[in-house]
């Protein structure tokens, strides 16, 4: 009697726990390499989008976390080509520093001051790109298709390294009035001197006010986040019709968003723009654009989808 004649049913435990095999994914010697690059970077939710969209198209590429240290910044994104890595996403704390690092930086990610997308050029040379501004837009017209930059007044909260994105994103779509308010005003008057448009800045206390006449509102602080404190924001003087756009994802619904939908307001959740943001990358690397659907949020958030009342 060997150890596996063993009356207990080991064999019978592991083939429960195995998924048959036609549904693992094929990465062959020949897969493509793309990655995420930050610090720290378990909490990414890139790994899971880009290996969905990987397995939903039959592409043989893999997309892997990539947790380097400060110190070992410089030296990963040079052995990317070597590694033969077709490029990478670059989240937080990297973005400005890859664009300083990156041989050739688009003109969006030079006004917006930060890169999060790098491809591998043929050369070897790396690319950076921004492609926060175009899932903000994305995002925006998949909830809204009839919304237009150019339509009305816009107010943005904020003036982070997000809102940077999203003002260029903005003035580059022709938008007509963008009343910029954040807790530290020097830094919104900084975002309106880099970023050439129709920017009027006014102190955090007037958030309130600054809501009257505007098409669209969007959250660029940190507020409403999971451990964070809520908005603090009168939604009173806000038009019925005016869109409220939030760029917190966790939780998917914000106060923010609550109270804007509870007053019949039509309401934007940030899950999307961050998906958006991937799509390009994807394409680069992987020779594809992806497509975004409920389908796709529901496997890349998993349990957590079942959290959320709606994906707005
Ligand atoms: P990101 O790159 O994600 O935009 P960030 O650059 O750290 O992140 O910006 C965070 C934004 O949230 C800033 O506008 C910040 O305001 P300050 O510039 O005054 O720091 C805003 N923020 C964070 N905590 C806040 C709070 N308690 N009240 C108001 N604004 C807050």
């Amino acid at each position: 009697m060997t150890d596996n004649d063993d009356a207990t049913p080991m064999g019978a435990d592991t083939a429960a726990l195995e998924p048959p095999l036609k549904s693992l994914p094929t990465i062959s010697g020949a897969a493509r390499l793309a990655g995420v690059i930050g610090w720290p970077i378990a909490h990414s939710l890139s790994p899971r989008l880009h290996n969905t969209w990987l397995r939903h198209y039959g592409i043989d590429g893999v997309y892997v976390p990539l947790e380097i240290r400060p110190e070992n910044f410089a030296d990963a994104l040079v052995a990317l080509p070597k590694l033969g890595f077709r490029g990478v996403n670059v989240t937080f704390p990297y973005k400005e520093t890859a664009l300083a690092l990156v041989q050739k930086a688009t003109p969006a990610a030079r006004r917006i001051g930060a890169v999060n997308t790098i491809v591998v050029a043929l050369d070897g040379s790396l690319i950076g790109s921004n492609t926060d501004a175009f899932g903000f837009l994305e995002n925006l017209r998949d909830a809204k298709p009839s919304w237009r930059a150019d339509s009305g007044r816009v107010v943005v909260l904020g003036a982070g390294g997000a809102a940077r994105a999203i003002i260029v994103a903005l003035c580059d779509e022709g938008a007509a009035e963008i009343r910029l308010l954040n807790r530290t005003h020097a830094r919104a008057l900084n975002l309106a001197a880099d970023v050439h448009g129709p920017i009027c800045t006014l102190p955090w206390k007037d958030r309130h006010q600054a809501l009257a006449g505007a098409e669209l509102v969007v959250n660029t602080t940190s507020l409403g986040m999971r451990h964070q404190p809520p908005l603090d924001l009168d939604l009173s003087l806000l038009p019925p019709g005016a869109i409220v756009c939030d760029i917190v994802y966790v939780p998917t619904v914000t106060p923010l968003l609550a109270a804007a939908r509870a007053r019949g307001n039509p309401c934007v959740g940030g899950l999307g723009m961050l998906i958006h943001q991937a799509r390009p990358g994807f394409a680069a690397w992987f020779g594809r654009m992806p497509e975004v659907s409920d389908d796709l949020v529901r496997q890349v958030l998993g349990d957590q989808f079942d959290e959320c009342s709606s994906l707005v």
